[in-house]
């Protein structure tokens, strides 16, 4: 064969491979993934995904469960672990509805997260009235030696303590001023950390808050006090091994999100803590900026972009009926046609990250 033929063959065969390739890169960039569940594309990121779940949902709704098991890989219930709702008398657990939802993961392959073992808030009165330190130390250990030790094994990680930093209190370090700070000072965190590892040294430990997301004033301010206290519990080598972000959001609230966000989850990486979303949530207050798809969207773009991101649960399944309503937080599904507007928009941020 002469040169020139065997030019032309090379030649052929080039521009033959060259347009196969851009049908490939033309196709590729065509096929949305998004009729995936959502907790398989957010794996391809690394990132675990899921839900906080009602023991209602999860036993009666045949459409709930299937939802759940199809886009979650993990589950928390949003309240059946508070301590008003498992510990409600001194001597009387209710561990029914938390033992269903904690089987239900482990049953169907999912992690599943405890929320929340300290808090301000839902305390019963009996706990209250106890004013005597080495009482009130006592009550908490029991308490989390109990329901930490009874999911040993079978909840992965724990809100060990929830929401402590609130600036507006006007305590050291910008410290709330709880009942348990009330009582036993800075200490009761070291001590929730200690009794919860104690119960369940695999358990990873998490302090969970809220008000961290936005770049606004009183936002940066907490996250700094956030990361000042996380620097003395490692100094002080309590057991802390990650950080919740709550994630409670507005479309109004969405724009003050920016690169700030991601370099405050690098900063809590960089501290050698795993981080969460744990509580994502949209409120419509009828921005003019963003939608409720749009704010999901926004988020989660600046949140993955760290790279760091453990994983992402949103604080409900279904819209509620009067979700129109801007004080209720707006979430994935609809009962009846399923992934929302949000819910793709949420697949798009994994996607795209
Ligand atoms: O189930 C009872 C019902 O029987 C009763 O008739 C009704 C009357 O008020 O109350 C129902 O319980 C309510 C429960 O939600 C279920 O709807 C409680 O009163 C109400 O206090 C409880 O609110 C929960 C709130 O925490 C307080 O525990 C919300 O569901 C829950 O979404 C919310 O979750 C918190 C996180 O734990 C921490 N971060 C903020 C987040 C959102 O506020």
């Amino acid at each position: 064969m002469c040169k020139e033929k065997i030019f032309m063959k090379a030649f052929n065969l080039l521009i033959t491979l060259l347009f196969y390739c851009f049908l490939q890169t033309a196709c590729a960039q065509n096929v949305h993934t998004t009729d995936e569940p959502i907790a398989k594309i957010a794996a391809q990121d690394n990132v675990k995904f899921g839900f906080a779940v009602t023991y209602d949902g999860l036993k009666n709704s045949t459409n709930y469960q299937n939802i759940v098991k199809q886009n979650a890989t993990t589950i928390v219930p949003e309240n059946d672990l508070k301590w008003r709702w498992i510990h409600p008398d001194k001597n009387k657990y209710n561990f029914q509805k938390s033992d269903y939802i904690i089987n239900y993961a482990v049953l169907n392959n999912m992690q599943a997260r405890g929320h929340t073992l300290v808090w301000h808030a839902g305390i019963p009165q009996y706990v209250l009235n106890e004013k005597d330190p080495k009482n009130v130390e006592k009550l908490l250990r029991d308490h989390i030696t109990t329901v930490v030790g009874r999911y040993k094994g079978k909840i992965n990680s724990w809100d060990v303590i929830n929401e402590v930093i609130h600036i507006k209190d006007n305590q050291p370090n910008g410290l709330r001023n709880s009942y348990w700070y009330q009582v036993l000072g800075e200490k009761y965190i070291d001590i929730a950390f200690d009794a919860a590892h104690k119960a369940d040294p695999n358990a990873i430990l998490v302090y969970n808050e809220w008000g961290v997301e936005h770049g606004s004033k009183s936002n940066v301010a907490k996250r700094e006090a956030v990361l000042a206290l996380i620097k003395r519990l490692k100094d002080r080598n309590v057991p802390i091994d990650g950080f919740g972000i709550q994630a409670h959001i507005s479309t109004d609230g969405v724009k003050a999100i920016g690169d700030d966000l991601t370099k405050f989850i690098e900063n809590l990486h960089n501290l050698g803590l795993k981080v969460y979303i744990t509580e994502l949530d949209v409120k419509d207050n009828n921005s003019a900026s963003y939608t409720v798809p749009e704010a999901y969207n926004r988020f989660l773009d600046y949140a993955l972009k760290s790279n760091n991101i453990d994983s992402v649960l949103v604080w409900g399944v279904f819209n509620k009926q009067n979700s129109n309503n801007n004080e209720i937080p707006q979430y994935l599904f609809d009962k009846g046609t399923g992934c929302n507007s949000s819910c793709v928009a949420v697949k798009e941020a994994f996607e795209n990250d």
